[in-house]
């Protein structure tokens, strides 16, 4: 086929699905009330590397810390198995068909790091994590970084279902010498962020809001966030609103001068990918960080760094520290509505981190008597 002929069918064929994308937003509900459910049900889901033995560590702790609503049956934990990076090639999905079933008959989930191949080591299988996040509509990725003794109080507001990730595997080589990928940004996606954004800073007392594009470059997809997180903002009066190009807020992440008034940021999702990196390792690295990936029918629940596949080569996975975990179940407990057993969670973590010796090897503590001190603390 004609190359001109051939790159018009594919973008065709891409604006057609993110036209019909957007009318299911248009569509969408609102969020599910956890209260009201007769039975919560959490998925826990391993994933590749250390991903199920700090996962099995985290669940450990939950179950714990929940055991009075296990009893009475108003929650249930599911196990699911099979979204291991072996079963991906088999199937060759993201993720295969009947794990996607078992994740959509939960509510929410706590899932380990999954590893994705990068072009040239092995199959070209999309991401599973960008495809559990656009499966189930996992709108707004929310990662809080934390340093008391610097001030630093920070939650992002990540968009996590558009940018260059949702289109990331989509793109297309016209000949041997060009190549295209492609990044899309919606009225609604926008909308959507931007309102999780400003309603965590009302509901938690923060009184600024940063937005970060590239929008003097990028002046459709970045000019369009920048403008409707502005008119956003209209509906909430009472918090400071500015904005800042990623680069320069890249630097200020690092500016002892100017860091610390910083509070909630709202981002694109590339930028959010790079930047909450380096706010984790400002934390102590990425191995501090948890994230919760919202939607309005389901959340997810992860760490924030990869599957450590060398770690299990080595035969090392025991000794995973499994912190990035529980920090993501306690964002779980959050959101389901269990402030205070999420806030007892991050108590016992705090112990356990200063107290339990992780080197990741044998001559530090295993992930399990990690979690064990946790649970004595809770
Ligand atoms: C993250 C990770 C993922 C991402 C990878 C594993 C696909 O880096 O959660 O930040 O890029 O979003
Ligand atoms: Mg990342």
């Amino acid at each position: 086929m004609d190359k001109l002929q051939m790159a018009k069918e594919h973008f065709a064929q891409i604006v057609e699905e993110q036209l019909k994308r957007v009318e299911r937003m248009k569509q969408d509900e609102g969020p599910v009330d956890y209260q009201a459910l007769d039975k919560l049900i959490i998925g826990c889901c391993g994933g590749d590397g250390i991903g199920p033995a700090i996962t099995a560590q985290a669940e450990r702790v939950l179950k714990a810390v929940l055991k009075d609503e296990v009893a009475s049956g108003k929650i249930d934990f599911r196990d699911i198995e099979g979204l291991t990076i072996e079963n991906r090639i088999v199937v060759n999905k993201a993720i295969p068909d009947d794990v996607l079933a078992e994740l959509k008959a939960c509510h929410v989930i706590l899932k380990g790091p999954t590893t994705t191949p990068s072009k040239g080591d092995g199959p070209n299988i999309e991401s599973a994590n960008v495809a559990m996040r656009r499966e189930l509509d996992l709108f707004a990725n929310v990662r809080p970084v934390s340093v008391p003794e610097l001030g630093i109080d920070w939650t992002f507001f990540r968009e996590n279902t558009e940018g260059e990730y949702v289109l990331g595997s989509r793109g297309i080589h016209i000949d041997e010498d060009i190549s295209f990928d492609f990044r899309v940004i919606t009225t609604q996606g926008v909308k959507r962020i931007a309102k999780a954004a400003f309603d965590f800073a009302r509901n938690n007392g923060k009184k600024r809001v940063a937005i970060i594009t590239k929008a003097n470059i990028l002046k459709k997809t970045d000019g369009k966030f920048l403008e409707l997180c502005y008119e956003v903002a209209k509906d909430y009066p009472e918090i400071q609103v500015d904005d800042w190009f990623v680069d320069i807020i890249s630097a200020n992440l690092i500016n002892e001068k100017v860091r610390s008034g910083f509070e909630v940021f709202v981002l694109p999702n590339l930028y959010g990918d790079i930047i909450t990196d380096e706010a984790a390792q400002i934390q102590g690295g990425v191995g501090t960080a948890g994230s919760a990936n919202i939607g309005n029918r389901y959340s997810m629940f992860e760490a924030i760094h990869g599957s450590a596949p060398r770690m299990v080569e080595t035969g090392r996975a025991q000794y995973a520290n499994p912190a990035s975990m529980i920090k993501a179940a306690e964002l779980l407990l959050r959101h389901i509505g269990h402030v205070d057993k999420a806030d007892r969670v991050l108590a016992a973590l705090k112990v356990a981190n200063s107290t339990v010796k992780m080197t990741g090897r044998s001559d530090g503590a295993t992930g399990a008597e990690f979690a064990d001190c946790v649970i004595r603390n809770l």
